[in-house]
């Protein structure tokens, strides 16, 4: 196997393309608002830039050089970087966490395909906010019909996998990112027009630092993580199609920037209409497909065909943003199967998807049918949710940063980041900083907090 034989869909890829593709997603536009409005708004969002800024870019730099250093999954990275040790287990986790992570996210993604047959069919058009509310509810505790969204969106995702149409969702991509976002603008300003939306956006803008207590900063750092695809090895799979001039640190805030104002303005959209038709902004995951079609209904009344239009253009392009972020979740494994056990990639990329259609579907159920089945408290949705969220993504980032920080030769990452010093880095200390003290101590410590070590 040469190294290049498994990159029939990131090598080709523009590489803030390919990387931002996997960053912008459904936890943007739909995981973004909701932690948001559980955790009380402008203060959490204050903590989740500093996150962003603090932990997420110095940690996608270090996945980015261990990535592009090795040129291997992400498994094999480790191994590569660190023989005989035991950093492989950094690999690994992140591949555990890309399947459960994919697990619960092609639920959502289902939910996207339903939206756009509902947009064609009119089945959105000319309700109250307790119709919305009750098309989501009844269509989620169905036991077949969002499962078997399931099954379609990971099929989807595998068929382009495996049959490499990369070429036409790269060149896509390049049109309808732009268009989703200038979308998203437009739908922010209908938004903030509604009557009474001037509560949403106080609640988006005013922080209110007595709210924010440990759950809080768990959230924003879980976010983090989940929004910039960071601590499970994405990144750094991805990295190792990179070609050898790509500048990481730019591409790294590049990337940050891209992914943080998609989140940003996702919150102006959902909560000046949440507030303006008096749903809770605390409602959990079905704040986006409840909230949305009102903006809608209240925007475009008036129009019906333009708002059906506008409506179906919305979720094609959350359909597509999805579809660029599942992707990458298949890569990881599927990159991780093919090189590490010499599967075939047609057949790792199988196996990923059997495992993917069998928890996805047992997600979507435990949402309807099985959602007396709990553990800790939580249905198996939200349980892959908050493990790999706030658990094993930012346990990963914490492994990353301390891997690169202390055990990686400082020589491997000066010549990573300055592109064999080729380039000029300033950055150089402030990472190392980061990477060595900043994000492990940080890191460590909101996991204390949970565990109430502060009181
Ligand atoms: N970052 C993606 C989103 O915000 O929708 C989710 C995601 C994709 C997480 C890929 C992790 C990952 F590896």
């Amino acid at each position: 196997m040469t190294k290049n034989d498994r990159a029939n869909f990131g090598s080709k890829i523009g590489v803030i393309l390919a990387s931002a593709g996997s960053a912008v997603g459904l936890g943007n536009i739909w995981r973004f608002p909701f932690e948001t409005g559980n955790h009380g708004g402008a203060a959490f969002i204050l903590i989740y830039l500093g996150c962003v800024i603090a932990l997420g870019i110095p940690i996608m730099i270090a996945e980015f050089l261990i990535g592009r250093r090795s040129r291997a999954n992400t498994a094999g990275a480790y191994r590569l970087l660190s023989p005989g040790t035991q950093w492989k287990w950094v690999g690994r986790l992140g591949v555990l966490s890309g399947f459960l992570i994919y697990s619960f996210y092609s639920v959502v993604a289902g939910w996207t395909l339903e939206y756009i047959v509902q947009a064609v069919s009119g089945g959105l058009s000319g309700q109250s906010t307790e119709g919305f509310i009750s098309t989501f509810n009844t269509f989620v505790s169905n036991p077949w019909r969002p499962a078997l969204w399931t099954i379609a969106f990971v099929l989807l995702t595998h068929i382009i996998i495996v049959r490499g149409v990369e070429r036409g969702i790269e060149r896509s991509s390049k049109i309808l990112m732009p268009l989703l976002f200038i979308l998203l603008l437009v739908l922010a300003c209908c938004s903030i027009s509604l009557p009474n939306a001037g509560e949403g956006v106080r609640f988006l803008l005013q922080p209110d630092f007595s709210k924010v207590d440990s759950k809080v900063l768990l959230g924003a750092m879980g976010q983090a993580f989940f929004s910039l695809s960071l601590g499970m090895g994405c990144l750094c799979t991805y990295a190792s199609y990179f070609r050898s001039d790509t500048k990481l640190p730019r591409t790294a805030c590049n990337v940050a920037v891209i992914d943080t104002l998609v989140a940003i303005l996702a919150g102006f959209i959902i909560f000046p209409a949440a507030f303006s038709v008096g749903i809770r902004p605390d409602s959990g995951p079905s704040l986006l497909f409840i909230t949305l079609p009102n903006v809608f209904q209240q925007a475009f009344g008036a129009l019906p065909l333009l708002a059906m239009l506008l409506s179906l253009l919305f979720y094609v392009l959350l359909a597509l943003a999805a579809l660029t972020s599942t992707i990458s979740l298949h890569e990881v494994g599927t990159a991780y199967l093919h090189e590490e056990f010499n599967f075939s990639r047609k057949k790792a990329a199988t196996l990923v998807t059997t495992c993917c259609v069998v928890l996805g579907i047992l997600c979507s159920l435990s949402l309807g049918v099985g959602s007396h089945l709990t553990l800790f408290g939580m249905t198996l949705f939200d349980l892959f949710d908050f493990v790999t969220a706030k658990i094993m993504m930012p346990a990963g980032g914490l492994f990353i940063a301390l891997f690169a920080g202390w055990y990686l030769d400082k020589q491997i990452i000066w010549e990573e980041i300055s592109n064999h010093g080729t380039l000029k880095v300033h950055i150089y200390r402030v990472l190392l900083i980061g990477l060595k003290y900043v994000a492990p101590i940080g890191i460590t410590l909101v996991f204390l907090d949970q565990l109430h070590v502060f009181g």
